[in-house]
């Protein structure tokens, strides 16, 4: 899962973050850890060498699930914090992964998850600000085209806004061995299937398998019938070695205003290394992103917009 490949990179005994006595000490907190995601994930990271301590928080059933998980037998330390202790959740803490915020329902499309997501991602933001500063933080939750933007902007006022540690988590839109780059909804997503050096796809079958990765988040929420959106994929989404696909700050189109986008990104031990550039793109490709760029546009503008 993403959450695992920015540990794996920041706990690396080589990395410029960790004096060498401290190296494998990565504490990691989840906001959000009582739910769907949360929980499965809080297990996954539970089970993960590189994670010594997990600070599990929400406004509901955090120490619930920490007294579950600490019954797993590894050796991280793990405790909970209820509603009115989120700074004591975030001492110390080197990575933070947001699963925090309400699900879609059938018929509603991320953005419709807005107005309740984002009061919710932006307070949790100024509290990493206040007290963990410095972690890298991944966004889980929805719309992520507008609550990463809403972190960094966040961040910006207080100060510690820095480029290369805010991670928009859209690893599950992607089919490897397919990149995926753009945003994390709809039109926004846009498959590079010519790079994919898969088999050729074209005509009916390009058209349906683009709308199937660009749809692939609604065929749950349509299967869960109102109990929620995708959560053990999500918990579970699988990143490949230390590249890849994250919603980022990213120069790729700042030029046309346009500040965050996802592409592959290469990890280090000072969170993001390298922003790779698309590639060629095909015929096709080039209007998928034709499509894709005013709808982002306007998703980070609503996100930045929240925060001025
Ligand atoms: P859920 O309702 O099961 O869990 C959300 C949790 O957030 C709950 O436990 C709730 O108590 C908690 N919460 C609410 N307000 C909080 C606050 N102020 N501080 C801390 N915790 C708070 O929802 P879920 O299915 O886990 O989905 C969570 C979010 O993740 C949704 O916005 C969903 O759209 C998004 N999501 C994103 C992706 C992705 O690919 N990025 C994939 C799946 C779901
Ligand atoms: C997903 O892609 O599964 C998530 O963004 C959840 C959703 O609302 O589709």
């Amino acid at each position: 899962m993403f959450a695992r490949s920015a540990i794996r990179t920041l706990a690396a005994p080589s990395s410029r973050l960790f004096s060498s006595s401290s190296a494998r000490h990565t504490k990691v907190a989840v906001l959000g850890a009582g739910g769907g995601i949360g929980q499965p994930l809080s297990l996954l990271l539970k089970t993960d060498p590189l994670v010594t301590s997990l600070s599990l928080y929400d406004i509901r059933g955090a120490p619930g699930v920490a007294a579950d998980v600490s019954h797993i037998d590894t050796a991280s330390e793990v405790n909970g914090y209820a509603a009115d202790h989120l700074d004591d959740a975030l001492q110390g803490v080197e990575v933070v992964v947001i699963p925090a915020g309400v699900p879609r329902k059938p018929g509603m499309t991320r953005d419709d998850l807005f107005n309740t997501n984002a009061s919710i991602v932006r307070d949790l933001a100024a509290a990493v600000a206040r007290v963990a500063p410095t972690a890298c933080i991944l966004v889980i939750s929805n719309p992520v085209n507008s609550t990463v933007p809403i972190v960094a902007a966040t961040l910006e006022k207080a100060g510690v806004f820095n480029p290369k540690r805010v991670f928009g988590v859209t690893t599950l839109d992607v089919t490897p061995p397919v990149t995926v780059v753009g945003g994390h909804s709809g039109a926004t997503i846009v498959p590079l299937l010519s790079s994919s050096n898969g088999k050729s796809v074209s005509g009916e079958a390009y058209e349906k398998l683009v709308h199937r990765i660009q749809f692939g988040g609604d065929e749950v929420v349509k299967a869960k019938d109102g109990a929620g959106s995708a959560t053990l994929s999500m918990a579970y989404a699988g990143a490949k070695g230390v590249t890849t696909p994250t919603f980022v700050k990213s120069p790729l189109f700042a030029d046309q205003g346009i500040d965050f986008f996802s592409s592959n990104v290469e990890l280090g031990p000072e969170g993001v290394e390298k922003i790779h550039p698309l590639g060629e793109l095909s015929a096709q490709e080039t209007k998928l992103l034709e499509a894709c760029l005013p709808e982002l546009k306007k998703n980070i503008e609503k996100g930045k917009a929240f925060v001025a």
